[in-house]
């Protein structure tokens, strides 16, 4: 596997940019990695900048984002940055709970409070007491139950069931959703109070299709996590590979990615990452996985990067190299390829 590589190791990955012909994902994973978060893009950066601007703050803060973007370890980050984060993290599905126990669930009850209540339970916000509540997929709260919810985020106080008497805890709310809550408000399905109440302060975690650039350094995060679970040692993804990786559009983001990594690694056999084909879309996903569902400016500039690359048959530097012809220093090239994850293909 030479520095004009075929495939992508991860000595290679520790080399200058300088230092190779093809750029290599850098082995830092990050500005989150301390956070467990994974990437550098700007879009990833933005998020987290949001992430440590509010932490230090009590404020209630919303995650929205599509299914396995990452909004549980957003909500984590914010607590374990906050000055809560030696006290309770407390984590609640709103879906996972059957809707005529969620009351009782997250306010407590008191012994005989309804059939079944055999014994005195204190509900999720008095546990939180001190630290953090995550209210997870808050958009499928019943409508009954979110006047009690705004209530409690307003006064801090609630009554468990059967009990006239008033609790107060002090917790701080981070909730979040992949719904789209102005739809229903719209539709008389959520509170426009409870609406405006949760986003005091919305941070939006976005899809894997709109930071691509990130792509590699999931992947090589990801292999070498189940890498070392399984005793395995794997050293080289082939370059078409991660091309492939890259361009898949990802309908259920880092989780199916994180997913896609295990199965692989599971198959893989020796130092060489085996990868299975990747699932083809259901027919309505299909037109995303062919054509990214946002088009951003990294997309565009790898695009074009890539096409200057085949007309120069991969060659680099010299004066009708692919540096000269975008009219940029060969290892700023090199630099813009990794971040972009672009590799020579194998012949
Ligand atoms: N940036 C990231 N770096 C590393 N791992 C990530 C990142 N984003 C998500 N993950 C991982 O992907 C998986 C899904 O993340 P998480 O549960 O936070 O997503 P979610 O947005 O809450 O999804 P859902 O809406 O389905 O509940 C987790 O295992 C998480 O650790
Ligand atoms: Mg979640």
């Amino acid at each position: 596997m030479g520095a004009t590589g075929r495939a992508i190791d991860q000595r290679q990955m520790a080399e200058t940019a300088g230092g190779a012909d093809i750029g290599l994902p850098p082995v830092k994973a990050g500005p989150g990695c301390n956070l467990g978060i994974i990437g550098e893009s700007a879009r990833l950066k933005r998020v987290l900048k949001q992430v440590r601007i509010v932490a230090p703050t009590d404020s209630t803060v919303i995650v929205l984002g599509e299914t396995g973007t990452g909004k549980e370890l957003i909500a984590r980050a914010i607590h374990n940055l906050s000055s809560r984060r030696d006290q309770p993290f407390v984590s609640t599905n709103c879906s996972s709970i059957p809707a005529g126990l969620l009351e009782s669930e997250l306010f407590g009850h008191e012994k005989g409070a309804f059939t079944g209540a055999v014994s005195r339970e204190i509900g999720r916000f008095e546990l939180a007491d001190g630290g953090t509540m995550f209210l997870d997929e808050v958009g499928d709260i019943p409508l009954e139950l979110q006047s009690k919810l705004l209530r409690v985020l307003q006064e801090q106080e609630f009554q468990r069931l059967g009990s006239p008497r008033t609790v107060s805890a002090n917790f701080r709310l981070v909730a979040a959703t992949n719904r789209d809550l102005t739809q229903m408000v719209e539709k008389g399905l959520f509170r426009s109070d409870l609406y405006y109440r949760l986003h005091v302060f919305p941070i939006e975690t976005p899809s894997l299709r709109e930071r691509q650039e990130d792509i590699p350094l999931l992947v090589w995060h990801f292999v070498k996590k189940y890498a070392q679970n399984m005793s395995k040692n794997i050293e080289v993804i082939r370059s078409e590979d991660m091309e492939a990786l890259i361009r898949y559009s990802w309908p259920g983001n880092v989780r199916e990615l994180q997913n896609f990594i295990e199965r692989s690694v599971i198959l893989t056999e020796d130092s060489v990452l085996h990868r299975p084909s990747i699932a083809e879309p259901k027919n309505g996903q299909k037109q995303r996985a062919v054509t990214p569902a946002v088009r951003t400016l990294a997309d565009a500039e790898r695009e074009h990067i890539l096409n200057t690359l085949r007309e120069t048959d991969w060659v680099i530097g010299g004066s009708d190299g692919a540096a000269a012809r975008l009219a940029v220093r060969r290892t700023t090239l090199l630099y813009k390829m990794r971040r972009l994850g672009i590799f020579r293909p194998e012949n």
